[in-house]
């Protein structure tokens, strides 16, 4: 059961009313319930649990260093695209050994810092990515695991702005020229493929996609004859939005990866982050002006999307719940907007709300994955704070930034 619900007509996380933090804390804020986080977990590794998989969390999701730090205590490995992710997802406390790096534009520095600190696999994403960790390798005197990032082919329904495993997508190698590029593993003298690897796209609600994928994995293997020591099926896993959405189901899935981590006894990684952290948080905001427009009243928020961009990039659906409920009626539709001069900036239009005040405290759903870590100083406002809350206690895991250190450059 979700930490984040009614008590009453009040919203709580946890045991903390969201109305008292909001007396207490300079709003707008992303709460998290840190409960969320250690259910999504379990329940993601339940899922799997017969395939016993590596989880590496995919850290562009959220890559605040506590909740990284809570993921690394249950277990967790990281995904990471980045020098920067790399050294948070260690500086939490993640062995490198649980660590892999995506990412189709790897620079040198990252590929050198990455063999340095032998993380367990270096995802490839080109020929010539190879030919550059081949020659670092050798500079530095080591042998560097790599993986290989299959494109499948595969159309996952989703936002096409979200989706990654088709053809024309910039992401990893088409089967003819994967299996050529294992043909000529023996030419990079410093590189050990230990793994292919594969991501398909991001929010996808119905499991035929990931099936469809394996059958492609199953193919490909069976030609390049090669024993992979791990098979990383990357993340993509979708969660409810949207109260019409599919609940993304698993089961079969989860059976046909066992089968398969049998046929070819290797190792399972998973790379998931919306559906570890994507419902644990809300944004919450307060109402800062009411403002009636020709056909419907604008809700204008102190929180835009510098501060939460998903709706603005991808039209992406959060729903915006009352802090306190009440049962009067809205007059006419209203929407919620933020405070950036954009015409994207808005959140969500709902033909009937509750009534609704000047100053009254709303808190934007499930903005865990991809809230905060896209957050940017976009007309040149600070990063807001994040706090997590453990039952009655709470944590300020990021403060607001200060404006001072804004205006100087
Ligand atoms: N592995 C790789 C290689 C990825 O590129 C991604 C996400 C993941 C794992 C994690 O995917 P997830 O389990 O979270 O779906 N900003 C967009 C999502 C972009 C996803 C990018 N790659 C959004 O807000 O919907």
């Amino acid at each position: 059961m979700s930490n984040i619900r009614y008590k009453k007509n009040n919203l709580f996380v946890e045991n903390i009313s969201v109305k008292k933090l909001a007396s207490q804390i300079v709003t707008p804020f992303y709460l998290y319930s840190e409960g969320n986080i250690v259910e999504n977990y379990k329940s993601f590794l339940n899922n799997f649990k017969r395939s016993n998989p590596l989880i590496c969390f995919s850290v562009k999701a959220n890559s605040n260093i506590q909740i990284l730090k809570i993921l690394k205590k249950l277990g967790s490995g990281a995904d990471v695209v980045s020098g920067g992710e790399l050294l948070k997802a260690i500086k939490s406390g993640i062995k490198p050994s649980k660590i892999v790096f995506s990412g189709v534009g790897k620079t040198e520095d990252e590929i050198r810092l990455a063999i340095k600190k032998n993380i367990l696999l270096i995802n490839v994403e080109s020929e010539n990515e190879a030919i550059l960790i081949n020659k670092i390798s050798g500079q530095l005197k080591k042998r560097t695991s790599i993986g290989v990032r299959l494109n499948p082919d595969i159309n996952a329904p989703t936002h096409k702005k979200i989706s990654t495993g088709k053809a024309e997508d910039k992401f990893g190698l088409s089967k003819t020229n994967l299996i050529s590029f294992c043909l000529k593993m023996n030419k990079f003298d410093n590189l050990r493929l230990d793994a292919i690897s594969v991501h398909i796209g991001s929010q996808i609600l119905n499991e035929n996609p990931f099936k469809k994928t394996l059958k492609v994995l199953d193919e490909i293997i069976k030609k390049t004859k090669i024993k992979f020591k791990f098979v990383d099926l990357g993340g993509g896993f979708g969660i409810t939005y949207k109260k019409n959405d599919q609940k993304l189901n698993l089961k079969n899935y989860s059976k046909l990866v066992e089968k398969f981590k049998k046929k070819y006894n290797c190792n399972i990684i998973f790379e998931p982050g919306r559906a570890i952290i994507g419902n644990t948080a809300l944004l919450v905001a307060k109402v800062q002006y009411l403002k009636k427009g020709s056909n419907k009243t604008f809700a204008i928020l102190n929180a835009g999307m510098n501060d939460f961009m998903r709706t603005a990039l991808y039209d992406a659906v959060h729903n915006i719940l009352p802090v306190i409920k009440n049962s009067k009626k809205n007059n006419g539709p209203l929407e919620f907007v933020g405070p950036i001069c954009e015409t994207t900036c808005k959140f969500i239009k709902y033909k009937k709300y509750q009534k609704i005040n000047q100053s009254d405290h709303v808190a934007i759903a499930d903005v865990g994955a991809y809230g905060a870590s896209l957050s940017s100083n976009y007309n040149t406002k600070p990063l807001i704070a994040e706090i997590i809350i453990n039952k009655s206690k709470k944590r300020i895991i990021r403060k607001k930034q200060n404006l001072k250190n804004l205006i100087n450059q």
